[in-house]
């Protein structure tokens, strides 16, 4: 199987700047592209300081962080992305943006061979896929939050990916990246999510009704499931915004009611109370 060396990101939030990191100190080129020059700086900055911190906490050398660094190139035109094999779309969870991304990206990248990826949480793969004149050598590749900590990616083939992809994909992602792989299925929230986010929406219901508080719910789930983070932290982690995007998804095709974002979250997110990337949530962020 043939190894990708030259990897591109478009977007450097929370999913791509683990993802460019991760390829960083895995030895790959990584071109990250981000809409503006201000936000290709904040996406340097993000990653640096999670490479500094994993420093502090003696899981990496100095010099090794240096080589990572070195590894990384950031860009606000996306022209630059031409000559990347493998390319992944790591924006916000909007159809429209998505769309856009991968429309423009199709007519960027010169490889004949190169492959696009999308890290949609919930967005079918085929709704991105059939944007493109390149439709089987598209699929979903999903991460998880914090990417350097969760092993997990979802491979997503549409119906138009061919088998080729899919065996370059798993392969980057298996023997590049060393994450774990699950074959996931090009329905809204894949596998993962379709479990996951009527769970978390449980919980704000929960709040909603004034049922329980936020302290004991997650409590509950840590201490009574042995979770890491009860469902109302773990929403401030993935982003409240996030989260009803693909809530919104998920409703959007089958029509559950267990999908649709519960008002407290529209009203969270309309407020600007994201979570810990808006400093407040269900808790508050120093
Ligand atoms: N980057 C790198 N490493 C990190 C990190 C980050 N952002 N955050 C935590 N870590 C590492 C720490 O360095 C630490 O490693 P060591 O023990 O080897 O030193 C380890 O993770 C534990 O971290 P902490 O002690 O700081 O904190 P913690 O024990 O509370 O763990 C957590 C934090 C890893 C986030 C853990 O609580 C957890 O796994 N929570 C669940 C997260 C989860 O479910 N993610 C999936 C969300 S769903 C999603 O992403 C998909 C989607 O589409 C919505």
């Amino acid at each position: 199987m043939d190894t990708i060396t030259r990897l591109g990101v478009v977007g450097c939030g929370l999913m791509g700047s683990g993802i460019a990191e991760i390829a960083a100190c895995r030895g790959l080129d990584v071109l990250v592209a981000e809409a503006t020059r201000a936000a290709a700086q904040a996406g340097r900055r993000r990653i640096t300081a999670s490479l500094d911190r994993a420093v502090r906490r003696g899981k990496l050398t100095e010099e090794l962080r240096d080589q990572a660094l070195a590894r990384l190139a950031f860009t606000h035109d996306r022209g630059d992305l031409a000559n990347r094999q493998l390319v992944i779309e790591a924006i916000a969870e909007n159809r429209d943006l998505k769309t856009e991304v991968l429309r423009a990206l199709d007519k960027t990248v010169t490889d004949p061979q190169a492959i696009l990826a999308s890290n949609t949480s919930s967005i079918p793969i085929i709704d991105l896929a059939s944007v493109t004149t390149r439709p089987e050598q598209l699929l979903g590749m999903h991460f998880f939050n914090p990417v350097p900590v969760q092993p997990l990616v979802e491979l997503i083939p549409a119906l138009t990916t061919s088998r080729q992809t899919l065996e370059r994909a798993r392969h980057f992602a298996t023997e590049q990246l060393g994450k774990q792989v699950v074959q996931a299925p090009d329905r809204a929230g894949f596998v993962v999510n379709a479990l996951l986010i009527p769970y978390l929406l449980a919980a704000v219901r929960m709040v909603e009704n004034v049922a329980a508080g936020v302290e004991d719910i997650d409590h509950g789930m840590e201490l009574g499931c042995a979770h890491p983070m009860g469902p109302l932290r773990l929403l401030d982690l993935i982003g409240l915004d996030t989260a009803q995007a693909i809530a919104e998804s998920m409703y959007e095709e089958f029509k559950e009611p267990l999908y649709a974002p519960p008002a407290l979250l529209r009203r969270m997110v309309a407020g600007g109370r994201l979570g810990r990337k808006s400093g407040q949530g269900f808790y508050t962020y120093g």
